[in-house]
């Protein structure tokens, strides 16, 4: 089903997603001071509309790889005018996005990696295991070709085993594998709840509570975005963007991109040119963590460029 035929659940303007370690991300990144600041994940803008509040001084460049994602954006920040620039882009592209004469000089980048609750919620994009609809997990479906079903219809059962290993940590990565390309022969997977009613057959108990299909929903999410590489990109290429004192935070919500930021910013700080000033990484509170279930598995890191009267 091509999602531009059915109309969104809601009107896009209303996000209602709530942005984590909100307080702890303006603490690192100091948006006070003024300058140029990149939402790299602008998603339903809540951490831009807090860094735009902080400084009239301060402009931003809003990035996103979700169409939907960016109208509502464009909707919620219009209040700040021509401090901020829209980029309907992958972050991975983010240097090639940068207004002239920011180059170098960027006081602040933030990247608050995963899905935002504005597109789990919208049945249409397949991203919920809890809804049913087209089993698609695209984050940009104007420039990405293959839907989940897309690959999940061609993949062998060797790689989509690998996939669900490697991406989801999943234990019961090889049953679940072999139940698709088994069901498949009787015809294409192409709903969510289809999906989502074939793993929990092949275990069917709830680990800690969690979905059995929030571990194979993860990996095929990764795989259809090529999340990893994005993230390899970014954290290659942020660093240089920065002027003196500039400070790179991201906030990642599972092991796999954690470790990519943990190791990609100590490298940063072993070349002596940045600072961590998060060390161990920032969690959420007990009260965010009541009110935003999503903020459980969230970890602040930040590093800072030396230089500069912060
Ligand atoms: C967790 S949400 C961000 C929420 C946002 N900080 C807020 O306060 O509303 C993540 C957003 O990043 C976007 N995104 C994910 N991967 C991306 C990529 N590689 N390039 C650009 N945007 C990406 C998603 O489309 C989503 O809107």
């Amino acid at each position: 089903m091509s999602r531009h035929l059915s109309r969104p659940s809601r009107p896009l303007g209303q996000s209602v997603h709530e942005p984590v370690l909100l307080q702890e991300s303006l603490e690192v990144l100091a948006p006070q001071r003024g300058g140029f600041f990149i939402d790299a994940t602008v998603g339903g803008g809540g951490h831009s509309v807090a860094l735009l509040a902080a400084s009239e001084d301060l402009q931003l460049l809003a990035v996103d790889r979700d169409a939907d994602a960016l109208d509502r954006a464009r909707e919620r920040l219009a209040p700040f005018g021509e401090r901020v620039r829209f980029a309907h882009a992958p972050f991975s592209s983010i240097e090639s996005l940068l207004p002239d004469g920011w180059a170098g000089k960027v006081n602040g980048i933030l990247a608050d990696f995963g899905v935002s609750s504005d597109q789990l919620e919208d049945r249409d994009r397949g991203f919920s295991f809890l809804h049913d609809g087209p089993l698609d997990m695209r984050m940009d479906a104007t420039k990405q070709k293959t839907s989940a079903a897309v690959l999940l219809a061609s993949a062998s059962e060797d790689e989509i085993s690998t996939w669900l290993h490697e991406f989801g940590e999943e234990r019961f990565s090889r049953k679940i594998a072999h139940e698709i390309v088994h069901a498949r022969r009787f015809g294409p997977l192409l709903r969510t709840s289809q999906l989502a009613d074939l793993v929990a057959r092949v275990s069917p108990r709830g680990r800690q509570g969690i979905h059995p299909a929030t571990r194979t929903f993860q990996a095929l999410r990764i795989v259809v975005n090529r999340e990893l590489d994005e993230i390899d990109a970014l954290l290659h290429a942020a660093p240089a963007l920065l002027g003196d004192g500039g400070v790179f935070a991201a906030i990642s919500f599972h092991s796999l991109e954690d470790r990519m930021v943990k190791n990609a910013f100590r490298n940063e700080v072993r070349s002596e040119t940045f600072e961590d000033i998060a060390r161990k990484g920032i969690v959420a509170g007990a009260g965010e963590q009541r009110r935003n279930p999503r903020s459980r598995s969230a970890r602040l890191r930040a590093i800072q460029k030396e230089g500069g009267a912060c």
